[in-house]
């Protein structure tokens, strides 16, 4: 068996040029999976709203629908690198940032994430102060959606590319372990992943990150009611459900005759 995969093997892949290929994953048979097809770190997004819950958008995600699903995802004792996103709401001060990141660690995550740069600073310090491993996200923030009214592409102008560069610097100093881009312009993100010494982890922000996240329902076609524009599918299984239900049902129609 591989070597549990921790925050310093993730570290360590930049140094060698190595991409780290995430995955979300948010029940346990889909984490035991995704680990056995060797992926480096598998995230419990709040895109659990959307992909499972049924959800809108990820802003009604509450801490107990991320402890249930990291708990789920936990039970698979992935050798990945176990994360869970701290939901909207769950980290507006320094205690309650800590008070909920130790909730996830309790429920099985080896690191937490949040979205936000400097105006959240002292809330991942204290995070990272008390011991529990942080992950930045930047660019488009999903939280914020509706907020900003939509969810639009990061970087283009260039007080936000001067923004998301100071931001990823100030995070990593804060002890981010590694960064997620969220739809930032291909070339910001590659000047993100040069001037910082931790890892980026982009969706949707270009190939030159340090590594990509997709959300696993679209990667492989099994929410085919929204695939974003940036995801190439690589399996339908939406369709394969409807065709072994369809298959199945016209075969008890066929007994019943
Ligand atoms: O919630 C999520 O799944 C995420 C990833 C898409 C990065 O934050």
């Amino acid at each position: 068996m591989n070597s549990k995969i921790t925050v310093e093997t993730i570290r360590g892949m930049k140094a060698r040029g190595e991409k780290v290929a995430a995955l979300t994953a948010y029940d346990y048979p889909t984490g035991k999976l995704l680990d056995e097809c060797g992926v480096s770190l598998l995230l419990v997004g709040d895109s659990v709203g959307m992909v499972v819950l049924g959800y809108p958008d990820t802003t009604q995600v509450t801490m107990a629908d991320m402890e249930h699903h990291v708990r789920a995802v936990a039970r698979a004792k992935p050798n990945a690198l176990l994360g869970g996103d701290l939901p909207y709401h769950s980290y507006e001060t320094v205690e309650t940032a800590v008070a909920n990141a130790q909730r996830l660690v309790a429920a099985g995550a080896e690191f937490v994430k949040a979205e936000g740069g400097q105006e959240i600073l002292p809330q991942v310090r204290a995070i990272v102060a008390a011991g529990i491993s942080f992950c930045g996200h930047l660019g488009m923030l999903p939280q914020h959606v509706l907020e900003e009214g939509g969810y639009r592409i990061k970087g283009k102008k260039e007080d936000e590319r001067q923004r998301l560069v100071t931001d990823a610097k100030l995070l990593a100093d804060a002890g981010a372990f590694a960064i997620v881009l969220e739809l930032v312009t291909p070339p910001v993100a590659a000047e993100i992943s040069k001037v910082i010494s931790v890892p980026t982890i982009g969706i949707g922000s270009g190939p030159d990150c340090d590594g990509q996240i997709l959300v696993t329902h679209d990667l492989i076609g099994s929410f085919p009611w929204f695939t974003p524009r940036f995801v190439k599918p690589r399996a339908n299984c939406a369709a394969e459900i409807r065709s072994a239900v369809a298959g199945w049902k016209s075969s008890l129609d066929a007994v019943g005759r």
